[in-house]
């Protein structure tokens, strides 16, 4: 069959220009490098994998590279006052710098999405070692965060040149954790949109889900959020801003205490969150607690689950169902003193969606703990 110029004009459309395979790491700026990445070991079962800093030859900071299954950290901190790191901790406290998205081609990637509009970071550079090379560049997205495309198919090393194996005598067992599942965006009043396109033109990603402050609103509260997803679904971005509500939204308390836009929360995956947050408690780790009322319902609006019930409520963890399937998922109070950054464990079982069906129940327990720091 002959193709229609418009059959033609949609295939050329579907063809993705920024094709990812998946997050390649998250960078960490933070304080004090060392005691935090004894903290993941410790706390979430993360491997000491790679390490860079004055001993190799780097002179204004140290980076140390955790690893758990598919999923990477960096953390990083710098050495002297003075400079871009420093700066963004003062700012910023403890933060995401960098979401740094796994490609075959950096250039390509760089080419296809700085001609589309997106602000150079980086421009692509080659860095070179005995095990071959990695090249990297970047675009910035919202408030200083910034998306490193990393490309290392012709490199066998242990993370990327300049990083030397970090071998530790200390290797507490992994608690499960496998791949970053979505990175959430918090973004300021009325943001939302311009960062929804932003992903769409620049990146090419598609807006799969939207909820509205009527979905995410409680007594007090709103937020409005929209998924973005690229072409093979590896990266998704959830974009929140607040919205108008009795209180304060707690997206503005983020926004006040970071300073700015940026990473709410990573979303974890994990294959059996049972015996991932059980692990995670035993090792310290502090939950949102749910009112215990929220497990003589849910069944009722979830269905037959393979779970047993017990765990799921002794534990906290919320269970919601879309078309496909159904989630299990259970969020970590902020993992630093300001109220910014927490993770989100999850363990989908069919399930495309994020917890529609959660968010009324998780919000009135996050207002909890914003209402205690004085900030509701
Ligand atoms: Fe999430």
């Amino acid at each position: 069959m002959i193709a229609t110029p418009i059959q033609q004009k949609d295939i050329a459309t579907q063809v993705d220009f920024l094709p990812l395979q998946g997050t390649d790491y998250v960078e960490f700026y933070v304080g004090n490098a060392k005691q935090a990445a004894h903290f993941y070991k410790t706390a979430f079962g993360f491997q000491s994998l790679a390490y860079a800093g004055p001993e190799t030859g780097v002179k204004d900071k140290v980076s140390y590279v955790i690893r758990q299954n598919k999923l990477t950290f960096v953390l990083t901190t710098p050495l002297r006052t003075g400079n871009e790191i420093a700066d963004h901790i003062y700012k910023h406290g403890d933060g995401v710098k960098f979401l740094s998205l796994k490609v075959e081609d950096a250039t390509d990637a760089w080419e296809q999405t700085t001609q589309r509009g997106g602000k150079s970071f980086m421009e692509p550079t080659t860095l070179k070692d005995a095990n071959g090379e990695v090249v990297i560049s970047g675009i910035h997205t919202y408030g200083e965060t910034v998306h490193l495309f990393i490309e290392r198919k012709n490199y066998n090393g242990i993370f990327m040149p300049g990083f030397v194996a970090w071998k530790s005598a200390y290797n507490p067992t992994n608690t499960g954790l496998q791949y970053v599942d979505h990175c959430v965006g918090n973004v300021g009043w009325n943001q939302m949109n311009p960062w929804v396109k932003f992903y769409e033109d620049v990146m090419g990603f598609k807006n799969i889900l939207s909820f509205d402050d009527k979905d995410i609103s409680t007594e007090y509260s709103a937020l409005m959020s929209k998924v973005m997803s690229n072409g093979n679904g590896y990266v998704k971005f959830p974009i929140n801003e607040p919205a108008e509500g009795k209180k304060k939204s707690q997206v503005e308390e983020y926004l006040d205490f970071y300073n700015g836009e940026g990473v709410q929360h990573v979303a974890i995956a994990t294959k059996n969150i049972i015996e991932t947050v059980t692990e995670l408690q035993k090792r310290g780790i502090e939950f949102l607690k749910i009112p215990a009322s929220y497990y003589e319902t849910v069944l009722d609006r979830v269905g037959e689950i393979d779970e047993d019930l017990k765990p799921l409520s002794e534990l906290g963890i919320l269970i919601d169902r879309d078309e496909e399937g159904y989630l299990l998922q259970i969020f970590t109070k902020p993992l630093e003193d300001r109220p910014t950054l927490f993770f989100e464990i999850i363990q989908r079982k069919g399930a495309k969606s994020f917890g529609k069906g959660n968010f009324k129940a998780l919000f009135e327990a996050l207002e909890k703990e914003q209402d205690l720091r004085g900030n509701l």
